[in-house]
């Protein structure tokens, strides 16, 4: 049996485990991939300022995100198509993520749809939202959020169009996929994976087919997305959501402090610097790499949260050092899932704290409240 000591192993498993096709689509970002590798390998160019001697007893990664207490600062990331990592995927990560006592993110692309996670949940989650281009739907997503008891809406602003994977045009990703030759020569490969999607009912975007008229199939779906992502989304939006919520807004793929500024001024509780895990503007710099400055020019307004290569607890350690309250998770998550479902996002999530809590501790501290620039040995701006 493989013993799993850290996420690069859940990562294995997963590429073992999950069809390539939806493996594909989770380890891999747009055009070069530049942007996708430089948010992890900004990551480990920061080094860390070893403190001996120093009582390290009593020691807590607990604190707040936007209000609410929090395990360690870590949410679990919105992502779409989680249910083909995993049967039932989504509903499996926020039950784990609530055990732990950490935020879930739900997807409005998701698998299993805001009422089935509401039901199989006994915490509140938070919601993702992308603004379509029927406002109608958006609204009425807005509203069966509000009704599932979601706490918080995380507002996506970054992908109104789309970057290109040549992965996911080269597999013909989607879902459920298509019963081609080589996929179904793959899939004889992944029986778990064959087994726990033969088990459920939950094989399309679940907060969309049935919610829209004329929108029954994955092919009206496919059609109906692809038209539907509004490219005419500005922060005039920004403010009616803010209204029609009414709760905790999130706002995500902040890059500039110009952006940030506009942010912190539309009243949000909380942004989130982040360039998609390197899936959109590929050739943008390292989220690790945006966070300081944002941080310098609006950590005193609003919560200012990254996201992006985020493979360990030593790099939520180093993201709260360069000014972010709060970080999130994709990827790191996504392996666990595609791994070992509901015990598999555990398990990443214990790892992350695991490492969190020693590595704080080395750098001297036994609060993850009083962390700050100061643990670091030359920081990288
Ligand atoms: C497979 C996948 C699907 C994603 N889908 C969404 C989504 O539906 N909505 C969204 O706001 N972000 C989405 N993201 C971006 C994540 O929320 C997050 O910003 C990113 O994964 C962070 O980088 P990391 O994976 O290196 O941790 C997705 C990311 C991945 C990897």
């Amino acid at each position: 049996m493989t013993v799993i000591t850290c996420i690069e192993d859940l990562r294995r498993l997963a590429q073992r485990r999950v069809p390539r096709m939806f493996y594909d689509y989770a380890d891999s970002g747009s055009w070069t991939e530049s942007t996708y590798r430089a948010n992890e390998d900004d990551f480990r160019r920061q080094k860390l300022r070893q403190r001996v001697a120093v009582n390290m007893d009593g020691r807590s990664t607990a604190t707040t995100m936007i209000g609410q207490p929090v395990a360690m600062p870590v949410a679990i990331a919105p992502t779409g198509l989680t249910g083909m990592q995993h049967a039932d995927g989504e509903i499996l990560a926020a039950r784990a993520a609530e055990k732990f006592g950490v935020p879930f993110t739900l997807s409005t692309m998701s698998i299993c749809s805001i009422e089935d996670v509401a039901a199989a949940t006994t915490k509140p989650f938070w919601f993702q939202l992308y603004v379509m281009r029927d406002r109608a739907f958006v609204e009425r997503l807005i509203d069966r959020a509000k009704a599932a008891g979601c706490s918080a809406l995380v507002l996506t602003l970054d992908l109104q169009i789309l970057g290109q994977r040549h992965k996911d045009l080269k597999n013909g990703l989607s879902a459920p996929p298509k019963l081609t030759l080589p996929n179904l020569l793959d899939m004889m490969t992944k029986p778990r994976w064959c087994l726990g999607m033969l088990g459920t009912s939950r094989r399309g975007f679940g907060n969309i087919i049935g919610h829209v008229d004329g929108v029954d199939d994955m092919s009206s779906l496919g059609q109906w997305t692809a038209q539907q992502f509004d490219p005419r989304l500005s922060w005039a939006d920004v403010e009616w959501i803010k209204k029609r919520w009414g709760g905790p807004l999130i706002l995500k793929g902040v890059m500039e402090p110009e952006d940030a500024r506009l942010a912190a001024g539309s009243g949000a509780d909380a942004l989130v610097v982040s360039n998609h895990g390197g899936r959109q503007l590929d050739g943008a710099p390292s989220a690790i790499e945006a966070l300081p400055a944002i941080a310098e020019a609006v950590g005193r307004d609003i919560e200012v949260w990254m996201d992006g290569g985020i493979r360990s607890g030593q790099d939520v350690l180093k993201a709260r050092a360069l000014g972010a309250r709060g970080t999130m998770i994709g990827r790191a998550f996504l392996y666990g899932l595609g791994a070992m479902g509901e015990a598999g996002v555990t398990k990443a999530l214990e790892i992350l704290h695991k490492e969190l809590d020693l590595t704080m501790a080395f750098c001297g501290h036994t609060a993850i409240d009083t962390v700050d620039a100061r643990i670091l040995a030359h920081p990288v701006r």
